[in-house]
């Protein structure tokens, strides 16, 4: 029999409602975001992907609904409250990177993890140094932003935002001003945080991206409207015997290529029914 891991919510949603003037543009939605995966939330332009993420992530106030973190209701809170929130548990990542132009990538990361302030100054530069590796920043992180790469710049805004190892991270479109390669690289760090546990939430318009979650929703008009769960990146899908001696002798990329054309399929075949 398949056995199946029980998920925790980690943030759920109960008919959340963001009114913008006279303009509804969550309409009663209900959510849970589960400790450990990947879920991406889909949509057209202007369908309330961003708002949602907003609103979940304590960045704006739901007009209506309730949000809880854990068992924690965050509706309601003060500024001051969410602002801590979102400091101690969660970390952010943007089209834009926002990282501070006169500091190099690597004093960038640093300062995320000075604020935050959980660990010690010579905790946080090794820290730092770690995950300029993990993000494959080595040749860069001495560099100022601007003489970095688009992937670069935005592989150090991961790692700033990873720093204070958040419970969950959020990410609005953060391949959407990248080319392919550097998009590439980027979903990678992102893959690679999943595998290592890192709970994520990302909105995207790109089926590349949202291909690296194992959860796909799909929001139309404020509301969502359909929902995709597909096996890990990069792994074999649920039911699949890996013992299959077919399989062992694959090398792992093309044991990758096997399983995420499935996926992909999958996901394409999902997202036409859709209307995308
Ligand atoms: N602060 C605001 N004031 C008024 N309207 C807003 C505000 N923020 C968003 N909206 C409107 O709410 C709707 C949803 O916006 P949102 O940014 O959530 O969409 P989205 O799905 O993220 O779109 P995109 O893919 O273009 O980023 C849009 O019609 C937008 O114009
Ligand atoms: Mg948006």
């Amino acid at each position: 029999m398949e056995h199946k891991k029980v998920k925790t919510p980690i943030i759920s949603g109960k008919n959340i409602v963001k009114t913008f003037g006279e303009t509804k543009v969550l309409n009663e939605i209900n959510i849970e975001i589960y400790d450990g995966d990947f879920t991406v939330i889909m949509g057209t332009s202007g369908s309330g992907k961003s708002t949602l993420l907003y609103c979940l992530s304590g960045m704006e106030q739901a007009t209506e609904g309730t949000i809880l973190y854990g068992d924690r209701n965050i509706t309601g809170a003060s500024e001051k409250e969410l602002t801590k929130l979102r400091a101690d548990e969660f970390g952010f990542v943007f089209q834009k990177t926002h990282l501070v132009s006169n500091l190099t990538l690597y004093e960038n990361i640093v300062m995320a993890g000075l604020i935050g302030s959980r660990l010690g100054e010579k905790e946080v530069k090794e820290r730092a140094k770690e995950l300029a590796l993990q993000m494959n920043l080595q040749d860069a992180v001495d560099r100022l932003p601007s003489q970095t790469s688009g992937g670069e710049a935005q592989r150090a805004a991961v790692a700033r935002a990873v720093m204070g190892s958040p419970a969950v991270l959020f990410a609005d479109e953060p391949t959407g001003a990248l080319n392919k390669a550097n998009t590439k690289e980027v979903l990678n760090m992102f893959t690679d945080l999943h595998e290592k546990g890192q709970t994520i939430l990302l909105v995207t318009h790109d089926k590349e991206a949202a291909l690296r979650g194992n959860r796909i929703l799909y929001i139309e008009d404020g509301r969502v409207i359909s929902e995709l769960m597909l096996s890990e990146y990069g792994k074999l899908p649920s039911g699949t015997s890996s013992c299959g001696n077919d399989l062992h002798e694959r090398s792992d990329d093309t044991k990758n290529l096997y399983t995420n054309d499935d996926r992909e399929k999958k996901l394409a075949a999902w997202l036409e029914g859709l209307g995308w």
